[in-house]
């Protein structure tokens, strides 16, 4: 329903472009006119091998990040920036409905929800957007970006019927991107439409003639199925693109592969399915999510890790790539309940940014040799085209690898893996390959290449690297650059690997530093042949080209170490990536963002761990001098050129509270276990209606979205008149659903009848419950306390998953007929009407504690019993607990913090039964059950911190067993103390606690 006639005429034009290519007699991989909205914007524009922005190629190589996983727009920009060192030119980005039209009708994207900051900080660090926002997004969210009202409707999700409820969310998120789109100077480039829409429903939709949209719209099927292909039906999209995750999610065993997993016929389908559009990868894979109980993120980021990268990524690259998209590049966190079942906490995907934003990681250095090559390859890479599959043994003197060829004009590209990608040999081989100078079996100069586990070289013939032919090169290539008076060429290798390079050059070479290369003279090239070692070599060959030979790793002086930092460009390009216009090529450890020139010095400005030497091997003659972070080390010149000068690390004195010495406060946060405790102001659940497709079965509703409750916890009182007959033994069953490692707990008036603790693979439980003894007459009050723990996803097309309700979905009470309980419930105080517009519609529960705002800064706590969360062994019941304590971090250093809960070694058989929620700042940080695990450190980020004030944090702890609980350790550490050129970070809204008028 959202596209017009003129999108069908367009499609059918181009269809009828296909005909006039074929009827040409055209290869497939000649130009064939794209198919353009030349109506709409002529900015960003198309064809079969990439996009272009303002007329030049461009590759898209993007990493994905979420806004909503870090409410700090003051970090927006270090993360940015952080991907823009990769030499990333992107950035990919889902919005979450669910956080923007918590009540139907009402559209608010404010404060930590603003998406113009996030758009303010890509122009910043020179980032182009591709949106993505739904309305459907999957992305391990809460009902999958659907807001709890959706759960009410009766039309099936993600079809025709369904599309009148996005109409709210679509017109008023299309504005906001409309008017960021590069046609009116802001960032974005691109829009996907919904998300892996792979059926022919019809549902695929997001309203652009009313919102202005006119970047090209392009979507991500599930897998290459040639879903929404232009010309495959209507509503089609401008450049179509799929999902890769040829790893699955399974990160339990680092070492273990899932075998035969590698695509190999991606290219051939594209072929078949879009030929005239960009081979397009909207979402390759970065690393895994993690789920309740699961082996954490530090196994999955081990598991998924820089050789993942250099096969899977190289791979990609060999298909024809020209655009691609690192889903994760930054994770972030699930705060405030936005995640679904699935995953706990930590988004962190063990990406190659951390959690914490720090780039330790060795997949970060990886990533950033992986698009550095393809990004100095340009409009050689990007029009080249594979001439054929990897086939094992061709070209290479063995069956064990495979080569992929690669061609654009004279250059070749050839990408050697094992043929079996999972395989951890050692394989030597030989390479031969035509070239401008015949067929060429390399290496020449010594027996044979050496391919070590699991890796894989580009290795490149006919190169051009500034008007000098590199022949052939084994060694990978990092970068080069060419200057007003000199070429510079980074190429790279495994340690212990021995590499050939020649170069179609008269001119001889000399080592400039280090030693261990042959060079040879021969007919018509000059040969280089070296052993990797650590500790660089440095060639210089005739006057101009200097040509680096590198180990991969993180040793100083390594390939790990070196940055391509584009200098600005002029209006209106300015800080995104131009093909044609100049970076410096810099040596420092620990992060180098930005490099502008100002008079004849370079300001570089990054972050540093250790003082470390910076070197400038590539720079434009303006350049005299140095400066880091506003100061300048003394730069020196050596003798070829390379501009010198020290970053001197100072470390700072950081002081962190230690929490078993604060002063904390406590309330009892389940007052409905006592017998004074009155409920008249809860909402009735007496609905004998629902349109929920999971019938219900007790005799009203108990279902929490029937309600408007849907985050959080639930809490149900169910009231009857005791009638005798409920015998010794009687019992109250009760069975919930809640997701995924939920929990409950049931009480009695004051008595606690039991609890189900939780499994990280059960998402309903039934608990049958011994009954105190009861007097008839006796009015007795039932109080249920469940755990939801968001909603499902709604995948595939045309699922009803996500409206699984939460709550209780049946009782039975001995010597009783079920109407014979009355019920009431409440979630989050106001539901959908939520309360705290600040921290949006999912971060608070129904928590009595929650309820009443006590998790915001400032509660008035001045009354409560001073108590410790680790020194009180309560029995069953909830606990909240605040303190506050100053942080402050000296300005100039990132320090991110993160609280880290302690499981004893007694603990390791669960037998401590409970659950905590963490709050800082009324911003909930963390949802830690003792007993499941895997998560127990929670990084919260500065701006949510407070460093140079006070902060307030509040823990919930829900003790499920009788025995009680107390939390056995909780400290603030920090991850990391970098000395940083990053500005201020803002803080987060942080309003303060006020009394709530009508809460209970
Ligand atoms: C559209 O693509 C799908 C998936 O490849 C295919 O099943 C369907 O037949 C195509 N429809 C048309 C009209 O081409």
């Amino acid at each position: 329903m959202a596209f017009s006639r003129l999108l069908i005429a367009l499609v059918l034009s181009i269809l009828s472009l296909q005909v006039v290519a074929r009827a040409l007699g055209r290869q497939p991989h000649e130009l064939i006119k794209p198919y353009k909205r030349a109506a709409l914007q002529d900015i960003v524009t198309w064809d079969q091998y990439s996009m272009s922005v303002h007329g030049k190629r461009i590759f898209f190589y993007s990493g994905e990040v979420h806004p909503f996983r870090l409410p700090v727009p003051g970090l927006y920009l270090d993360i940015f920036q952080k991907i823009k060192a990769l030499g990333y030119t992107g950035v990919s980005f889902y919005i979450d409905w669910a956080l923007l039209e918590g009540q139907q009708g009402t559209f608010t994207a404010e404060g930590v929800f603003a998406l113009e900051p996030f758009f303010d900080a890509a122009s910043q660090a020179g980032l182009y957007l591709l949106a993505r926002p739904g309305p459907y997004i999957n992305a391990e969210t809460s009902g999958g970006g659907f807001p709890g009202w959706l759960q009410r409707t009766e039309e099936i999700y993600r079809t025709p019927a369904y599309v009148k409820y996005t109409d709210n969310y679509a017109s008023n998120v299309g504005a906001i991107l409309a008017k960021a789109q590069i046609t009116n100077g802001g960032p974005i480039i691109l829009l996907q439409i919904e998300n892996e829409y792979s059926d022919a429903l019809n549902g695929i939709t997001f309203p652009n003639k009313n919102a202005g949209i006119v970047i090209p719209f392009l979507n991500n099927d599930i897998a290459p199925e040639g879903w929404f292909t232009p010309g495959n039906i209507t509503g089609s999209v401008d450049i179509y693109g799929h999902d890769d995750y040829p790893m699955g999610f399974n990160c339990m065993v680092p070492s273990t592969w899932p075998v035969n997993s590698l695509p190999s016929n991606f290219r051939e389908l594209h072929d078949l399915e879009s030929p005239t559009t960009p081979f397009a990868i909207i979402e390759n894979q970065g690393g895994s999510s993690d789920a309740w109980g699961g082996p954490g993120y530090g196994t999955c980021a081990a598991w998924f890790n820089e050789e993942a990268e250099r096969v899977i990524y190289k791979n990609d690259f060999i298909l024809g790539t020209a655009i691609i998209n690192m889903y994760m590049t930054y994770g972030g966190t699930n705060w405030g309940n936005l995640g679904f079942p699935g995953i706990y906490t930590s988004y962190d995907y063990g990406a190659v940014i951390a959690e914490d934003r720090t780039i330790f990681r060795e997949k970060y250095s990886e990533a950033k040799l992986d698009a550095n090559f393809v990004m100095a390859s340009g409009d050689v890479y990007l029009t080249a085209v594979p001439t054929e599959s990897a086939v094992n043994g061709t070209m290479v003197s063995t069956d064990s690898l495979a080569v992929a060829p690669l061609k654009s004009g004279s250059t070749g590209f050839y990408v050697v893996r094992h043929s079996d990608y999972t395989s951890q040999e050692s394989t030597k081989y030989r390479l031969t390959v035509p070239t401008s100078q015949g067929n060429i079996d390399i290496p020449q100069l010594s027996s044979t290449l050496t391919l070590n586990g699991r890796d894989s070289k580009i290795h490149v013939t006919d190169y051009n690297v500034g008007g000098t032919n590199m022949l052939y090169s084994s060694a990978e290539i990092f970068t080069w650059k060419a200057y007003d008076s000199y070429k510079v060429l980074i190429l790279y290798g495994g340690p212990g690997e021995t590499h050939e390079a020649a170069f179609a050059t008269a001119s001889n070479g000399k080592i400039l530093e280090g030693s261990g290369v042959t060079i040879k003279p021969t007919s018509g090239s000059l040969q280089l042949n070296w052993a990797v070692t650590s500790g660089r070599k440095v060639i210089q060959i005739g006057t101009e080209l200097f040509v680096y030979l590198l180990e991969r790793y993180t040793n100083r002086d390594d390939a790990y170490n070196y940055w391509v930092l584009d200098l600005p460009s002029p209006s209106p390009v300015n800080n995104f990536h131009d093909p044609s216009n100049t970076a410096v090529i810099v040596q420092a450890d620990y992060l180098l963002h930005t490099a502008t020139i100002q008079g004849s010095t370079l300001a570089l400005i990054g972050d540093i761990n250790a003082t470390t030497a910076i070197e400038v091997v590539g720079y434009p003659s303006s350049v005299t001098g140095v400066s880091f972070n506003q100061f300048g080390p003394s730069t020196a010149k050596n003798s070829w050129g390379v501009l010198g000068g020290l970053a001197t690390y100072t470390a700072p004195t950081i002081s962190l509270p230690v929490f078993t010495d604060l002063v904390w406060k406590v309330i009892d946060s389940l007052p409905e276990a006592r017998p004074d405790y009155d409920d008249s102001n809860w909402v009735n659940a007496d609905h004998t209606k629902s349109t929920n497709p999971f019938p219900f079965v007790t005799p009203t509703s108990l279902y929490g979205s029937d309600y408007g409750f849907n985050t959080g916890n639930l809490v149900y009182r169910g009231h009857f008149t005791a009638n005798g007959n409920e015998d010794n033994a009687g019992t109250f069953s009760v069975s919930c659903t809640g997701g995924l490692a939920f929990g409950f707990s049931v009480w009695l008036d004051d008595t606690f009848l039991g609890s189900w603790a939780g499994d990280a693979l059960i998402e309903s439980n039934q608990q049958t419950l011994t009954l105190p003894a009861l007097t008839a007459g006796q009015k007795v009050n039932l109080t249920v306390l469940v755990d939801t723990m968001g909603f499902e996803e709604a995948a595939p097309i045309g699922s009803n998953a996500m409206k699984t309700p939460r709550g209780i979905m049946n009782y039975g009470l001995s010597g009783h007929a079920n109407t014979d309980v009355t019920w009431k419930i409440t979630g989050n105080l106001g539901g959908e009407e939520y309360v705290d517009k600040t921290r949006g519609p999912l971060n608070e529960g129904g928590l009595y504690a929650e309820r009443n705002g006590y998790h915001l800064p400032n509660p008035p706590s001045g009354p409560w019993e001073e108590s410790k969360p680790f020194d009180s062994l309560f029995g069953a019941g909830v606990y909240f607990y605040t303190t506050s304590f100053d942080l402050n971090i000296p300005a100039g250093y990132d320090v991110p913090l993160s609280f880290e809960f302690e499981r004893t070694a007694a603990d390791a058989s669960a037998t401590q039964n409970y659950r905590c929620q963490l709050y800082v700042h009324g911003y909930q940080f963390g949802k830690f059950i003792n007993n499941i695990g895997p998560q127990y450190s929670f990084p919260v980020p500065e701006g949510v911190l407070n460093y140079s004030g006070v902060n307030y944090i509040a823990l919930s702890l829900w003790s499920l067993s009788s025995a009680g609980s107390a939390v056995e350790s909780l400290q603030l550490i920090s991850t990391a103390t970098i000395q940083s050129g990053f500005e201020t970070v803002a803080l987060s809204p942080q309003p303060t606690w006020i009394a709530r008028p009508g809460a209970y």
